[in-house]
């Protein structure tokens, strides 16, 4: 069954089945790290000791795993716009076919119109035409687990269906669950019908 406007993710939409591995086909929206030999400017090696490698091949063989989602994640962090906080959110959204668009949060002096990170890589993804998705990683700079706020749920839920969350701080993955299980009984388009 194909998808049409009005139900972006399928007929028998949120689609838990759709989870499946990502292609990697279409590369990545942001770069994430991933561990490559480093040659600085000043390597005088012999330049035959550098194997070519096809840039698809390189794309299609870089896994995306929890670490690198975190790390992108880490890294959206930094670019957190929150003086009125001073609470710093990073997330990191993975497609289905293999991107990963990152969001932090971006607060307001009116402090209602802050965006929370979650909220920020899914419509950043959204609005890229990216439109179906595996995992979210979110990370902050607590003990305790940081999971996304009631709205942030509503909307995960709403575009992505039963992701999987993956939660962490500078140091250590704190948990992972799925978003079902942080927003049970939820109101969808469903009840809608
Ligand atoms: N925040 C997020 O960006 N994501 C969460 O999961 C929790 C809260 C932000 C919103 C606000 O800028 C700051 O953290 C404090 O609530």
């Amino acid at each position: 069954m194909g998808k049409s406007d009005d139900e972006p993710n399928g007929d028998d939409w949120p689609d838990v089945e759709r989870r499946g591995h990502p292609d990697r086909r279409s590369g990545y929206l942001t770069r994430i790290p991933v561990r490559r030999d480093r040659r600085s400017g000043h390597d005088r090696r012999d330049d035959s000791t550098w194997a070519r490698v096809p840039l698809e091949l390189t794309l299609a063989d870089e896994k995306i795993t929890d670490e690198s989602l975190i790390a992108a994640a880490t890294d959206a962090r930094t670019r957190a716009q929150a003086p009125y906080s001073g609470f710093k959110v990073g997330a990191a959204l993975e497609t289905t076919d293999g991107a990963v668009v990152t969001g932090c949060n971006i607060e307001n002096a009116t402090y209602g119109l802050t965006l929370c990170a979650e909220r920020v890589a899914l419509v950043k993804a959204l609005s890229d035409g990216r439109t179906s998705f595996t995992r979210i990683a979110v990370v902050a700079d607590t003990e305790a687990p940081t999971p996304p706020c009631g709205p942030c749920r509503q909307l995960l839920w709403e575009y992505c269906g039963d992701i999987d969350v993956i939660l962490a701080n500078l140091e250590r993955t704190t948990a992972t669950l799925r978003l079902a299980d942080l927003l049970p009984l939820p109101f969808d388009r469903r009840l809608l019908k």
